[in-house]
Parts: structure tokens; sequence; C-alpha cells
């Protein structure tokens, strides 16, 4: 008899945005004239940037020509594409980041998730609460867990960010082998500072841990004092990998391109004490399990990086700040204490009442989407999250909504 990974039971039924997308369907099948705004969901609404629609068509052209017709390409992405990336996004900051430590994929999730298949099944791993759901649940399917015992799974280090701490998780106060980082966070809208994130660096060197640092949303950033990338921090290419996005950046959540940077200096250990390379490792794994980018879409990436790609990402991004200026400014003047939404597209709202209750209020009286806060972790209760991605029109009226109906 064909038996199941029970570790998969361990989960909730759904997985967050599916559960939430499952409650506005059926919300909208029994009221089907009311119009909804969706602010749950991160996931981008403006039309892909001139500069990458071009190359991107002319890539489809080439594909249709016998003599620029291309197959499988380098399952780590093309040299154009990890060139570009090294050079404008690490080494322009003075992040010491090569072309060959670069993996070209078709999403941070996916990386983010499947990353922990590389480490043993007994490793202590550190997760900020709330937090992305992904980096906890993979861990559940992986039998890295015991049971979830009050919104908290058993053999997990949960690094928790409240207003006590001001938003910043304390270092563990017992040793972790893995800690997940994603700055500007999602979902508290937050970033760390260099000596902030020095001190994850040092604790990592220090219990010979690694750092799975996520940060899809750096396009966000404004202050320019505040860390790009980890590798601006002097040891991090010893302790840390990175995973990037062009899905915020670019608008690219249906096109799909990411990548994920590991340094060669990179190490983790087998039981009999030797020392193994995780680049190499993740190599083995990348080329085994995927096939690569296809070069269209690897070449609408690349013109991010083109003169006028730069601009018009900019000009995206900052439509994107400019929603979650109005919407952090509108649920402040309504009383509600917020954090985010300034170098970040995800603004954090204390409600003080319980988080589904006050999503279907919203969804209920205002017709808006937003996402529950303990959906993701239990120090996420009593608060939600709403995402600054969508049009204009659609964030003003869906303001005026949240305003008529909570005043
Ligand atoms: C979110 O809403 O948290 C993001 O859209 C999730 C994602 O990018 O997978």
């Amino acid at each position: 008899m064909i038996h199941i990974n029970e570790n998969f039971l361990k989960l909730k039924a759904s997985y967050l945005f599916s559960d939430i997308a499952k409650r506005v369907a059926a919300y909208q099948a029994e009221n089907p004239d009311k119009t909804i705004i969706k602010l749950g969901i991160g996931d981008v609404t403006e039309p892909l940037p001139q500069a990458c629609l071009e190359a991107f068509h002319k890539a489809i052209d080439e594909m249709g020509n016998r003599d620029t017709f291309r197959g499988y390409g380098p399952e780590q992405g093309y040299p154009f594409l990890r060139e570009a990336i090294a050079q404008h996004d690490f080494q322009n900051r003075g992040a010491d980041v090569s072309p060959d430590e670069i993996f070209v994929s078709d999403g941070s999730k996916c990386d983010s998730g499947n990353f922990q298949e590389i480490f043993a099944d007994d490793i202590r791993i550190a997760i900020p609460d709330p937090v992305y759901p992904v980096y906890v649940d993979t861990n559940v399917m992986a039998g890295r867990t015991g049971q979830n015992i009050d919104e908290r799974y058993q053999n997990l280090v949960y690094l928790e960010a409240t207003k006590e701490n001001n938003y910043s998780p304390a270092l563990p106060t017992e040793p972790v082998d893995l800690i997940y980082l994603c700055y500007p966070n999602n979902p508290i809208g937050v970033t760390l500072n260099k000596e902030q994130l020095n001190a994850w660096v040092d604790y990592a060197k220090e219990n010979k841990a690694i750092i799975l640092y996520d940060a899809a949303y750096v396009s966000f950033i404004r202050d320019e004092a505040t860390p790009h990338s980890i590798y601006e921090i002097e040891g991090a290419r010893d302790v840390a990998v990175e995973f990037r996005s062009f899905s915020k950046t670019a608008g690219f959540t249906g096109t799909r391109c990411a990548f994920t940077v590991i340094p060669k200096e990179l190490k983790a250990w087998d039981k009999a004490g030797n020392e193994h390379s995780i680049h190499a490792l993740w190599n083995r794994r990348h080329s085994t399990k995927f096939n690569g980018v296809s070069y269209p879409i690897q070449r609408a990436a690349a013109a991010v990086y083109s003169p006028e790609g730069q601009l018009e990402t900019k000009q995206l991004t900052d439509f994107y700040l400019e929603n979650a200026k109005l919407i952090r400014d509108a649920m402040e003047k309504l009383g509600y204490s917020c954090i985010g939404g300034d170098n970040a597209p995800y603004i954090w709202i204390h409600t003080g009442t319980d988080s589904w209750e006050f999503f279907d209020k919203l969804l209920q009286k205002a017709g808006v989407v937003c996402t529950p806060g303990s959906g993701f972790g239990r120090c996420g209760e009593g608060y939600v999250r709403i995402s600054a991605f969508n049009s204009r029109e659609n964030v003003v009226t869906a303001l005026e909504r949240i305003t008529e109906s909570l005043s």
C-alpha cells in the first residue's frame, strides 16, 4: 500500500493566500454585484516596463528564426543576465559577487522553499514570526518540525518581531544552524540597518550557521544608508545565501524570473566533520531538477539593467510606494498605528482585534481584501497587512470605502 509523507498532515489545510482566495471567491459568489478590491496578496497590476517588453518581443522573434533559435540554455542562466546582475545589483554597490555565483530561476518562492533540501533533517532552524509562510511550511513538509501547537511548530526557534522589540527580532538565545531573514520585510515592511545586519552575520559566523536572506523587495528601498544586499556586510560571503526576484521590481509575477546568489566560500559540514561547498551542492540540485528560465524571459529580465529599464523600474516601484504612502496615511488618520510602506510595499497595521475578524469586516463592509496578520504567525495576531500593489484608482477607491466603513 502506498503511504503519504505524513509531514504534510501537520500543515494547515491550505496555503495562506489560497485560503484568502477561497474566502473571497465565496463572498463574491454570494454578492455578485459587489466590486472587490484586492490589497491582499502582493501581486503587481501595472504592465511590464517598455524596455522589458521590447527585449521580450525581440527574443521571441529570435526563437522563430532557425539561425537565432535556442533550445535548452544553461540551467544556471545565460551569461548576459548573470553578468548584468552581478555588476548592477552587487558590484556597483561594493558587494563582491561574481556572475558564476548567480543561479537564475523562475521565482524566489521556489528557491527559498527548495533551498532547505540540501541541509540535514535534524538542523535547528530559526524563523521570524510573523513571516512569509513558505519558509515554515517547506520545513514542515521536509519533516524538520513536530506538530503545530498553539500556532507554533515544535522544534522551530521563533524570532519574534513585536512592538516591544521595535519589530526587530533578537538573536536566538540557543544555537541554530539555519536562519531565515527577509528585508525589506514581508509582511511587516521594515528594514535592517548595517549594524543590525552585522549582528546577524557575526552570530552566523560564531555558530557555523547559514543565513537565507530574502531580498525580494530590495528595489523599494529609498533610504540609501540601508543595506541592499547582505553582501554589503563584511564576512557575509562566508555565511549567507541571498534570494532576489524580478517579480516586484519589474512586474514579473506572471512572467517569472528570479535568482539566488551563493558565494563560493559558503560551506556546510557532513556528520564526519568534512566541509562541503553549498555552491556545488545547489548547482547539483539545480541542474538535476531545473532546466532553466526561457530565453525570452531572461532577455526581458536583462533589459531591467539597461538605462531605460533602470528608469522605468524606478518609476514602477515609485508608483507602488506612492500607493503605500496613501494607504499608511489613511489608516493612521483612522487612528491605527502602522509601520512599513516607506522602504517596502507592505503596511503592517495594528488593529488590536482578531485578524480574521478584521479581514471579514473589511471584506464585508468595504469590499476590500487585506491579509490577516495571524496568517503570518502568532505574533501577527491583532494586525493586518495591506499591500500597495494595485492601480491608483483602486487604491483611492479602497481607501474611501475603508474610511467610510471604519470611521
Ligand atoms: C505576498 O503577498 O506575500 C507575496 O505576493 C507572496 C509571494 O511573492 O509569493
